[in-house]
């Protein structure tokens, strides 16, 4: 398939993904999603792939959220619809995949961009990322994946401290609280991941692919993800969801009224 928001290629049994929107700082649109279910597919039955390095266009974002744009006149049940596509298609695709998927984080991963970072089973950040999950800012709350994979990484704690105050870290806080495997200089990004990778294509591919799904069923027994998928569809019938992305696209401060 030829994809208008992606570029992939195979080099030495790595597939090699980016997503390309950089206008948009790689934002998360549905044609966006659908490429990317598409080609995680194409990753889990080709032989030839033994694992694949997800990144983004440019050196500004890895992604920086889910498009705003695209959903800002969303009810409840669209934002519902939103984020269980998402989850089905792309964020537990990624996690359940039998190959190992490794985000290579070239700037900001926000929001949906975080999540799909999360989804990955490895990440690998740039010392210039920056990670954060703001859609409270929107009068939302993260929808792919985010509330349930934070708490896993990093704990309830940290987790609730940064969905709630908005706020972003730094890729070396990022390191300090185990969201991230390892931070490097920018140009060295892609050949970590390959150091990783390379590692990797050494082992037996089938243990790989029971050990990940081992690992991956050790944090998957809750309904957690059922009750993020629900209050995100509900924060679409708020006023503040209205008000936040408004303000987003006006480019100034929203004034929430807690409706
Ligand atoms: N959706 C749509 N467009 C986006 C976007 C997004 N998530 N993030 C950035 N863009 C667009 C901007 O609108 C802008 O487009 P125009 O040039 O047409 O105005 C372009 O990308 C460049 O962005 P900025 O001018 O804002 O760049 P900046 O350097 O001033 O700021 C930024 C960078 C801090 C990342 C800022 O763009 C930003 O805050 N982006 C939104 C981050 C966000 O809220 N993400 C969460 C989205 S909701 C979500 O993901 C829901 C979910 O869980 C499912």
């Amino acid at each position: 398939m030829a994809y208008q928001n992606l570029t992939s290629e195979i080099k030495e049994n790595i597939l090699y993904v980016t997503i390309n929107r950089e206008k948009a700082l790689n934002a998360l649109n549905k044609d966006t999603l659908a490429e990317l279910a598409d080609v995680i597919a194409f990753a889990n039955k080709t032989e030839q792939v033994r694992g694949v390095i997800l990144t983004g266009a440019g050196e500004k974002a890895f992604v920086a959220g889910a498009d705003i744009k695209e959903f800002s006149d969303y009810n409840g049940k669209q934002g519902e619809d939103l984020a269980k596509g998402g989850h089905d298609l792309v964020f537990n695709a990624i996690e359940n995949s039998s190959k190992p998927f490794i985000a290579a984080i070239n700037g900001f991963a926000l929001g949906g961009g975080l999540e799909l970072a999360m989804a990955c089973h490895m990440r690998i950040a740039s010392d210039q990322a920056k990670l954060g999950l703001p859609e409270v800012t929107l009068g939302l709350i993260p929808g792919y994946g985010g509330t349930q994979r934070l708490t896993q990484l990093v704990g309830k704690g940290k987790a609730i401290e940064m969905i709630t105050t908005a706020n972003m870290v730094t890729a070396s806080e990022a390191e300090k609280i185990g969201l991230v495997n390892y931070v490097v200089p920018q140009a060295d990004l892609i050949s970590k991941a390959e150091e990783i990778m390379n590692a990797i294509k050494q082992r037996a591919p089938l243990a790989i692919s029971a050990a990940i799904k081992s690992v991956v069923a050790a944090v998957k027994n809750s309904d957690g993800y059922a009750t993020e998928i629900e209050e995100f569809g509900k924060c679409f019938e708020t006023a503040d969801f209205k008000e936040g992305v408004t303000a987003f696209i006006e480019k100034r401060k929203a004034n929430f009224s807690g409706k």
